[in-house]
């Protein structure tokens, strides 16, 4: 009961406030915002950057990027506007999936620091009001985790019925594979167990059985003992195959899903720190995404909009707005006290699954054309700025990021416009070192070897592409994405508000106004690389002054209602509605 009061409070004065708004938009003049008491919902807003801690700085020049070297570079991030920093697996492991091979759950991987070094990471952060999230991946372990070690050994070991088992080879041995090209199998025989074991990823990443309630309070305990060192939220990996009910009998393309190991997830977080939150990867259709929120927001607090991210980049693509704004709508309905997470790359390829063969391949023909830079018959493993090409677009789909309806995620190194190497294999392709400087390795590290490679050819690499530089040049994409970074936190009606898709009179211009406590926003985005004539109707009264928060130029609406406007090229604005 403890931990459902507070989040009953904060739904009511939700909605509350969206009525309010309403009618004082017709009435009165806006009321003082009053974000002091729902900060616990500060995910509405927030701005978060993800990071790989053993690319992104190298503060011992040992080639590997390290906890010192991130913490050395808050400022960088403050600065960029940044609350919450998402960290990418850091645990001791084997490291054959990137670090989602976790070999102790517990512990820091001693090539990336010490636990003292974490600690000051923390400390360090929140004194600067950044918030630490970091990835829990306990769908799985890796092979060489001393639990699994043990559970193949001995057929009595407590650990054995920690992991999903079966004596023969299952029906559905090959169906459902995650990595589909690279991986063969979902179930695997294991000569030492004597038995098949159930993998949704790499055979080296046997599934945890999370029926199993020895399983369930491992992973609360994990979860509290991060929590108690400071994290402020836990990035859920691979959340649909985290509560699936794995089985020898079972078909993976059918799972069923038990919910309720995330009600308790979440209610367990809340009891410890009430602000803390879950953020779930879970790639799912609109029309099952409900469960995975809760009805009343007992689940996730916030899903990556993966549906929504890749009808962007078909809309990215193609010019065409259509299939966007019916993702965008289709994901709408979700609890008061939820948020989406919008991103434009993450580490892994852009899965564009959802779409239909038709549209995933006018995406292909456009921004991955060459069978190397497509992956897992599904998506591309490129990064942004190399794939769109055109600055115009790149800013497009910056300016986009920050004006969809949820808490904006940015990947590192895609402030700068950083490229990928496709001569590494798989998702490696963007996940090379952060390009700080045009020193050694991109002053990334002065090791004469780094962990990846760093970028150094070509228009993407390190001595072209990197922060120093576009600190120094107005003009550059980080100053872009800093400016519209924090025009976004002028923008609170974006988490906060409700929102609509405006009709534009052209099906290559989006717009989505904003309402929140009397305050009104006009978002516009032409997705066309030719310019646009468009008639918006803002469904307000004329007198309304539109004000670009871009320029600080100012309009007035007609008599109707409508204004009518004619955009550039991949042009864009935001207005806020004034009367
Ligand atoms: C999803 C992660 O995003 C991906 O990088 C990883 O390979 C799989 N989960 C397995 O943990």
């Amino acid at each position: 009961m403890k931990h459902i009061l507070p989040l009953l409070f904060v739904t009511l004065l939700v909605s509350c406030q969206t009525k309010t708004s309403e009618n004082e938009s017709k009435k009165t003049p806006p009321v003082p915002l009053a974000t002091d008491f729902i900060e616990e919902l500060w995910y509405k807003n927030a701005l978060v950057y993800s990071v790989d801690v053993e690319v992104f700085k190298d503060s011992n020049n040992d080639g590997v990027g390290d906890f010192k070297g991130l913490t050395q570079s808050l400022d960088y991030l403050k600065t960029l506007g940044v609350d919450a920093i998402w960290l990418a697996p850091f645990q001791p492991t084997p490291n054959k999936d990137d670090g989602y091979d976790v070999a102790d759950f517990y512990g820091i991987d001693q090539r990336l620091g010490t636990n003292q070094d974490f600690d000051e990471l923390i400390k360090q952060a929140s004194q600067r009001s950044i918030r630490v999230m970091m990835d829990l991946v306990t769908n799985h372990t890796s092979d060489q985790h001393p639990w699994f070690k043990q559970a193949r050994q001995q057929k009595n070991s407590p650990y054995r019925s920690w992991y999903v088992w079966s004596k023969e080879r299952p029906k559905k041995w090959d169906t459902g594979m995650v990595f589909p090209g690279v991986q063969k199998a979902v179930w695997t025989y294991d000569k030492q167990a004597g038995e098949y074991y159930y993998h949704r990823f790499y055979d080296f990443q046997p599934d945890l059985n999370m029926q199993n309630p020895a399983v369930q309070r491992e992973m609360r305990k994990i979860v509290k003992y991060w929590l108690d060192k400071g994290i402020a939220g836990f990035r859920v990996d691979a959340v649909p195959f985290l509560i699936e009910v794995a089985n020898p009998d079972f078909d993976p393309d059918k799972p069923e899903h038990q919910f309720d190991i995330i009600t308790q997830l979440h209610q367990y977080i809340q009891w410890h720190k009430r602000d803390a939150i879950l953020l779930g990867e879970a790639n799912v259709d609109p029309k099952e995404q409900e469960p995975f929120f809760g009805k009343d927001g007992e689940n996730m607090q916030t899903m990556f909009n993966f549906f929504a991210n890749q009808h962007l980049f078909y809309a990215l693509a193609s010019g065409e707005t259509k299939l966007l704004r019916k993702a965008l709508h289709d994901t709408k309905d979700i609890p008061p006290t939820a948020q989406w997470a919008h991103f434009l790359r993450n580490h892994d390829e852009i899965d564009l699954g959802r779409l239909s063969d038709e549209e995933r391949d006018k995406v292909y023909k456009r921004f991955g054309p060459d069978s190397t830079m497509q992956l897992y018959d599904r998506g591309i493993r490129r990064r942004l700025a190399p794939m769109l090409g055109d600055r115009r677009l790149v800013e497009l789909a910056y300016s986009m990021l920050f004006s969809l309806p949820g808490m904006p995620v940015i990947r590192y190194g895609e402030e700068i416009g950083m490229g990928d190497d496709l001569k590494l294999e798989e998702r490696l392709s963007v996940r090379t070192p952060m390009q700080w400087s045009s020193a050694t390795n991109g002053g990334f590290s002065n090791a004469p070897k780094t962990v990846r490679p760093v970028i150094s050819q070509g228009p993407y690499g390190y001595t072209s592409i990197n922060v120093a530089a576009q600190r120094a040049d107005s003009a550059s994409l980080l100053n872009k994405v800093t400016q519209l970074a924090r025009l976004r936190k002028q923008c609170p009606e974006i988490g906060w508000g409700n929102w609509e898709l405006v009709d534009t009179g052209s099906q290559h211009v989006l717009a989505i106004r904003y309402d929140w406590q009397g305050r009104s926003l006009l978002m516009v985005h032409n997705f066309s690389p030719e310019p646009q004539q468009c008639q918006i109707s803002t469904q307000l009264k004329a007198q309304t002054q539109l004000v670009n928060l871009l320029d600080n130029s100012q309009r007035q609406v007609g008599k109707d209602g409508a204004y009518t406007t004619q955009l550039p090229g991949y042009g864009y604005t935001w207005y806020r509605l004034q009367k």
